[in-house]
């Protein structure tokens, strides 16, 4: 079988190839793999920066934008051959922490989780693909030009729950949101912030392509001006950083409303230096009650809560939001930026 893959930890090693056809074991699913999203954790994997092969094994098969159609299910396995399903990304470390023994991997406190396509278990971007069927969240029929969704859309869910469990241990009724960034991830911020009727505004660089559009079509307001201006103007009870660039993560602490929760998704290079006025924002926090929280990854409850945002969400909306798709044997076109890309896929069928 054909899948995409890599040697962790060496730049420029991506080589679409035969593996072995997966054989699904006790309770497990059979699935043919239906596309795969790439986003900023796979450009890190491809370019030797993150991503580890399984124990014993070089290579990793890449993807964790997931999404497929079952071949096979297991009797009482509640899925049966046809469904739509993407897989979840993260397995609870072997001796599980206190939050993994709880079903709360995505918060694992020893760092040995394991991740689909990321950490010690293959992913997703092969011809087929196994999952236990606990870790398979069917999906809207529907859904199927734009599922691989999904899974960035669980990232969003849990930020949007984090800022609304901090905003909630006091009086909490934010009206005004900025999105930092108008790639995929700040695009479904954006999305789950009108669904849920807040005053929406997202920032990003450019001022030309797909972005200001898709933007407006949510009903939300597009800027490309300074944050600090942009957040003067607006006072944000709440900000999603999508871009993990210091500069807008420290901006964004600062130019809170009173009782702010900033929300940090976006993963940075380490290294990058700033000079930053820590008096102030120190002081800013403490006298405005503010949070700064950082959310990664979802656990099942988020792909229950992406799932039904997809659901709702406009669909010719979602489509747009796919700007290129790459067939699975040209997969390394995927990485190649282009102009005005927002979501690429890798199509597997
Ligand atoms: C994925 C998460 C994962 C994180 C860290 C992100 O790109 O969407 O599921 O936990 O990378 O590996």
């Amino acid at each position: 079988m054909r899948a995409v893959t890599v040697r962790p930890s060496s730049a420029d090693s991506l080589e679409v190839r035969d593996v072995p056809d997966p054989v699904p074991g006790d309770g497990e699913l059979l699935v043919d793999g239906l596309a795969v999203g790439v986003c900023g954790t796979d450009k890190e994997i491809v370019a030797g920066d993150y991503g580890w092969a399984p124990p014993g094994e070089d290579r990793l098969v890449i993807g964790h934008e997931s999404l497929g159609r079952v071949r096979e299910a297991p009797r009482d396995s509640g899925f049966a051959a046809g469904d739509l399903v993407v897989g979840v990304v993260r397995r609870p470390d072997p001796q599980p922490c206190g939050a993994c023994a709880r079903g709360e991997f995505d918060m694992c406190r020893n760092g040995r989780y394991t991740e689909r396509g990321i950490k010690e278990r293959h992913g997703y971007a092969s011809r087929s693909w196994t999952v236990e069927s606990d870790y398979a969240v069917r999906l809207d029929p529907g859904l199927e030009p734009v599922g691989m969704l999904l899974e960035p859309t669980t990232v969003v869910a849990k930020a949007w729950e984090q800022v609304e469990r901090v905003g909630g241990r006091a009086w909490f009724e934010p009206r005004r949101a900025l999105v930092t960034g108008a790639g995929p991830i700040g695009l479904l911020a954006a999305l789950l912030g009108v669904q849920r009727g807040l005053d929406v505004h997202v920032l990003d660089r450019v001022t030309e392509g797909p972005k200001p559009e898709l933007v407006a079509a949510l009903g939300a307001t597009y800027h490309s001006a300074d944050i600090g201006d942009v957040t003067s103007a607006i006072e944000p009870d709440v900000v999603i950083e999508a871009t993990g660039a210091g500069s807008l993560v420290f901006a964004s602490m600062a130019g809170t409303a009173t009782y702010g929760v900033v929300c940090l998704t976006g993963v940075s290079p380490a290294g990058r230096k700033l000079s930053v006025d820590a008096g102030s924002i120190n002081r800013d926090l403490v006298l405005e009650n503010d949070v700064v929280v950082g959310s990664v990854n979802a656990n099942l409850r988020h792909y229950r809560q992406g799932a039904d945002a997809l659901a709702k969400a406009d669909r010719a909306w979602l489509e747009r939001m796919i700007t290129r798709r790459v067939p699975l044997e040209r997969a390394a076109e995927a990485f190649t930026p282009q102009d005005d890309d927002i979501k690429v896929v890798i199509t597997l069928t």
